[in-house]
């Protein structure tokens, strides 16, 4: 299976799932990583994989349905099977959404539905929890639909919330959680895709 994995920023998560790849935890090939933003250390840690990698964004094309169609062709190109966001801070637009249906999970750092939706990515997510009073949260993985972190759950994992946690160690302890929960998922995929082919 081929994937490609967009992300915005650190790219710890896409570490985590060529990591798996590469110790053959994971039978999936990352053959292309995507970026909105040309100096995210995603694109470098890429490079140190020998991955191919693409910056595609409203710089290279200002034009709504141009990066759509680019990013659809990318995609084709490097023969993509499934897409994973991984800290994609974007939206896909309605011909990437249609062309990979099913097709594309996302990641996200609370336990949805709860503390989802626009306006909580990153850290704002870990902030609004701290700041409710929550003793729990967790992570998501999920199939995407048009709108922000929508589409049906395929695994949750739950993480507590510590008394004197501040937003970066309840970052630092769900993002742990966060990627065994998302390479367990994409094994869990490998493997009922390989038994579908039998
Ligand atoms: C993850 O927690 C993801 O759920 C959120 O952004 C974080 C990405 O981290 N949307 P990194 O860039 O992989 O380190």
């Amino acid at each position: 299976m081929h994937i490609a994995v967009f992300a915005s920023h650190g790219g710890s998560l896409l570490q985590a799932i060529i990591d798996a790849c590469e110790n053959d935890t994971l039978a999936m090939e990352v053959v292309l990583v995507l970026s909105n933003n040309s100096d995210a250390k995603a694109l470098t840690r890429s490079a140190e994989h020998n991955i191919a990698s693409v910056h595609l964004s409203s710089c290279t094309h200002p034009e709504k349905a141009a990066l759509d169609a680019a990013i659809v062709a990318q995609l084709k190109l490097s023969n993509v099977d499934w897409i994973v966001l991984a800290g994609y801070m974007k939206k896909l637009g309605p011909k990437t959404l249609s062309e990979y249906r099913n097709r594309i999970l996302n990641t996200h750092p609370a336990l949805l539905p709860k503390y989802g939706g626009q306006g909580y990515y990153g850290r704002k997510v870990h902030a609004a929890i701290l700041e409710a009073g929550e003793k729990e949260t967790g992570a998501t993985v999920h199939i995407v639909e048009a709108e922000y972190d929508s589409g049906p759950i395929l695994s949750q994992v739950k993480v507590p919330v510590k008394p004197g946690d501040t937003i970066q160690r309840l970052e630092r302890r769900v993002k742990n959680a966060e990627k065994k929960l998302l390479v367990a998922t994409l094994i869990e995929l490998s493997q009922q895709r390989k038994a579908a082919s039998y």
